[in-house]
Order: structure tokens, then sequence, then C-alpha cells
């Protein structure tokens, strides 16, 4: 086992609360990890200025691992997102975001089990909105054969590594022919390269209304940022919420892996957050790191302590505290262990 050192950035909200209950977790997993702890956010902003010092990014640059809380992000006005800012920062071009049902947590569906690879770095997140005219605000939407090539390649090489066997496109290449347009051919043309899997191709609506009708016939879906970031939500919503839904944003030598969710202002500080997805996230990053049995290990005890179903958050139709249920996972750690 070799020592690594992680840039940890707990975030607001409820970040320092799933971020506390994360690190319990890894650390109960014994994998030696050092951690570089880092404010970011409003109170960061307020004192110098910026929602991210430089020394956070020189940090995660350093250290090429990094877990993140989420970072409320003023609405309308004050700074850009501090997550876009990130991933724009680091060249962190895809975001993985599983969505798989879980035994004991009651959803309209039974062992969905769905990918979603977001393009990360460009598209209606690329922050570039101005004024044409007083009532007229424009905002563009990029999409470059560059990024576009590079996420459908990071796509079907996830599913490769992964066993997966099918990988759909989702787009609006019927209205914006240009863009999405664009952005279907880079898919079609990595997917010439991949022969032995299954390639298809979704109109983002019919997408949605297929994901909760019909979520088994999908499994690998890779999109541009907008459609990536409603439909990951969708399917966090398919397989029991945003508490339980982890993810991974990459870039060429950089991880970092953060929830699905939001800061959650409405049950911040208060010991309600449900700290799965986090968690989920670090196991994540086990996994990346090669560290598969303690990886294994907090998953198989996040599924116990969800099918026994004693010691679960509001979220997910319990009672339990934060520190409770994050306690029965490392409790179940040294029961499956
Ligand atoms: P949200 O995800 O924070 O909350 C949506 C709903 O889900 C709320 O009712 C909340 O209580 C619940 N929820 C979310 N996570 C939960 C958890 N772990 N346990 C239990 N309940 C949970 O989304 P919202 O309200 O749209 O955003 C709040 C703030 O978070 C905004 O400023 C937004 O910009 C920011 N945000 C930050 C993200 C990040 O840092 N990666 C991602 C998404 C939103």
């Amino acid at each position: 086992m070799s020592n690594r050192t992680v840039t940890l950035i707990p975030g607001d909200g409820i970040g320092p609360e799933v971020a506390a209950a994360t690190v319990k977790v890894i650390e109960a997993t014994a994998v030696p990890i050092q951690w570089e702890t880092y404010e970011a956010g409003t109170e960061v902003f307020n004192k110098y200025g910026t929602p991210v010092p430089n020394e956070v990014f020189q940090s995660i640059v350093r250290n090429r691992w990094a877990i993140k809380g989420p970072i409320t992000t003023p609405i309308g006005a004050g700074y850009a997102s501090v997550n876009v800012l990130m991933r724009k920062t680091l060249n962190l071009y895809a975001n993985v975001r599983p969505a798989k049902s879980s035994p004991g947590i009651s959803t309209p569906f039974k062992n969905v089990d769905i990918v979603v690879v977001r393009e990360n770095s460009e598209d209606l997140y690329s922050g570039l909105e101005h004024v044409v005219v007083p009532g007229v605000v424009e905002s563009l939407k990029i999409i470059t054969e560059t990024a576009s090539l590079r996420i459908a390649r990071y796509a079907f090489e996830f599913a490769q590594r992964h066993n997966r066997k099918k990988v759909t496109a989702v787009h609006k290449a019927n209205i914006m022919k240009k863009s999405d347009g664009l952005f279907l051919e880079c898919c079609q043309k990595v997917a010439r390269d991949f022969p032995n899997f299954e390639y298809s191709e979704i109109i983002v609506d019919n997408a949605c209304m297929q994901l909760v009708t019909k979520p088994h016939q999908f499994d690998v879906m890779v999109m541009p940022n907008l459609y990536g970031d409603i439909l990951s939500d969708l399917c966090a919503g398919l397989v029991g919420g945003l508490g339980l839904a982890p993810s991974v944003n990459v870039g060429e030598n950089v991880h970092l892996y953060e929830a699905v969710h939001g800061s959650a202002p409405d049950i911040a500080g208060r010991n309600l957050a449900n700290p799965i997805a986090l968690i989920l996230s670090g196991a994540m990053m086990l996994v990346d790191m090669g560290e598969i049995e303690a990886a294994d290990r907090i998953e198989r005890a996040v599924l116990s302590v969800l099918e026994r179903g004693e010691t679960l958050t509001g979220d997910l139709g319990g009672k339990a505290t934060t520190t409770e249920l994050t306690d029965a996972i490392i409790h179940e750690m040294r029961v499956v262990a």
C-alpha cells in the first residue's frame, strides 16, 4: 500500500458534515491517506476576493487526488460557480456519474445501473453571457471537435474498462444542428473504433421519457454538459435520490471526487445530511487508486446498512443523523471485513 496525499475541500452547507463522515469511513479502511484540507466558497471569497485561492489548485495538481464537498453558488449575481471554475482551471473534462439501484431502497425500478458521462468543460457552461441590448441576453453554447472526441473516447474506454456493453449518445441535433450535430458526429467517429460495443443515439427529451419508463435499456450514456447535469440528477432520482449519487471529475492528471448533490442549505449544520453520496465518491477514489478491497468493503457496508434500513437519514425515510449513519457504515465495515 503506498502512502497518498489527498486534497480535501469540505465546502459549505452540508459539505463539512458529509466530508467529515467520508474521511472517517476512509480512515476506517486503514488505507494510509494524508489529508491536505482547504477552505473554498463564500467565506473565502469574502476574505481573499476569490472563492478558490491558488494554493488550493496547487495542492490538487500536486496531489492529483481530491475530494470536495459541495459549494454554494450565488444565484443571478456574485462570483461564478466554484465548481465550474475548478473544472475549467484543472481541465477536468469528464464528469462520471454512476446511478445504481441499492437493495432496500424502494424505487419504481429495480436493478438500474446507468453511468452518465458528462462533458465537463464547455457547452452552455462556458460562462460566456452578455447583454445584447437591455432586455436581450445571449448565452453562448460552445461545442468543439476536440472536447467532443475526447469525451466520446473517454465514455467508450470507460465502458471497456468496466465491462459495459452499450454506449448511448444523448443530443438535440435535430434543433441544434451545428453544435449538437458536431457532438454527435464525434461520437459516431469514436464509436467506429469500438466495434464490440453497441452504440445508439437518442434525443434528450426522449431520453428523459425513456429513463423514467424503461431505464434498463441504458448502460453508459455520454452527452454535452447541460444535458449531463440534468439527466444525472434524474438518474440519481431513479435509484433513491441525490443522497446516494457519487461522481468523479476526471482530468489528464487529476481526479476530483464529489457528490452529485449541492450544499443543501435547507438542512445544513443540523446533522441531517445523508453522507453516502460522498462516501461512495470516496470509494470510487479508492478503486482508482487500486485499493479495490478497501473500496469493496465500503460499498458492501453501505449496501448492508441500506438493506437493513434501521439507520437511514431523513431523505431515505429514516430518522438517523449523519453521525449515526456514518457510524453504522463503519460498524458494518468491521462485520464484512
Ligand atoms: P441540493 O442538491 O443542494 O439540494 C436539493 C434537495 O436535495 C434539497 O432538498 C436538499 O436538502 C436535498 N439533499 C441534497 N443533498 C442531500 C443529502 N446529502 N442528504 C439529504 N438531502 C440532500 O440542490 P440545490 O438546492 O439546487 O442547490 C443548493 C446549492 O448547492 C446551490 O448554491 C447550488 O449552486 C449548489 N450546488 C453545488 C454543487 C457542487 O458543489 N458540486 C452541485 C449542485 C449544486
